[in-house]
């Protein structure tokens, strides 16, 4: 299981010392939770900040974009060469074209499901996309409680993959930058409530990587609260 450490659980006055204090041995992505006050109703950070923490870390960048219009967002978010770009399939039309504008720039294509989307919304996106991002909250807040149904839709979600991995087996994958994950498969990502009380059940559930904010700030040793939730 692989943690990807939420910045929103700081505040940014901090940030440049807590991106210091993160050992890259530890934690396997910083997400970045961007909210443009009208997907959500909150408003986080943009382009510039994120630019600012890509040149502070070496750690690999996890992007997840709440922003409705995500075709005029996402492209600005390719400077800073993160390893993953998520969007939410909720706020476009167009999600296959997006796909694979991210992927010709060498970052791994995630589609966000907020928890009321239907799983079988991805279905025909399979072949164009590296990751599926199931949020276990509402998109907007840090600090919210995890939504048990989440551990169904990870399962489920597991063995729509899982089927359809096994009819393609032709698929094209070099395009998958990050060599720490099975690359055959797609990366199933949860957002959302995350602790150490129910990592464990995420885990069984096929789920690769899991973001956590409050949990791993509710001390000042966020390493060693993304060590707890690894074990
Ligand atoms: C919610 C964000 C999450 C959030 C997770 O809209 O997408 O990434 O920061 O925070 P916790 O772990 O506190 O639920
Ligand atoms: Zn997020």
């Amino acid at each position: 299981m692989k943690i990807s450490v939420s910045i929103l659980g700081t505040e940014l006055i901090n940030l440049k010392s807590v991106l210091q204090s993160l050992d890259p041995q530890v934690v396997d992505y910083i997400h970045l939770d961007i909210m443009d006050g009208n997907f959500v109703p909150q408003l986080s950070f943009g382009e510039s900040i994120a630019n600012e923490i890509a040149r502070a870390t070496k750690i690999p960048l996890d992007v997840h974009l709440m922003v409705a219009d995500p075709e005029k967002e996402v492209p600005k978010y390719f400077e800073m060469q993160p390893s993953i770009i998520s969007f939410h399939i909720e706020a476009t039309h167009a999600p296959l074209r997006l796909a694979q504008l991210i992927r010709s720039k060498n970052i791994l294509a995630g589609i966000a499901l907020s928890p009321g989307t239907p799983l079988e919304s991805v279905e025909p996106l399979l072949e164009e996309i590296d990751l599926v991002l199931l949020m276990s909250v509402e998109p907007g807040y840090y600090g919210q409680s995890f939504l048990e149904t989440s551990i169904l839709r990870a399962q489920k979600r597991k063995s729509m993959i899982d089927k359809s991995t096994d009819k393609s087996t032709d698929r094209s994958t070099d395009r998958n930058t990050d060599k720490n994950i099975d690359k055959k498969n797609i990366i199933i990502e949860i957002d959302g409530g995350i602790s150490a009380k129910n990592i464990a059940r995420v885990k069984s559930a096929g789920v690769d990587l899991a973001v956590s904010a409050s949990y791993c700030f509710s001390t000042p040793d966020i390493n060693s609260n993304v060590k707890k939730l690894k074990a």
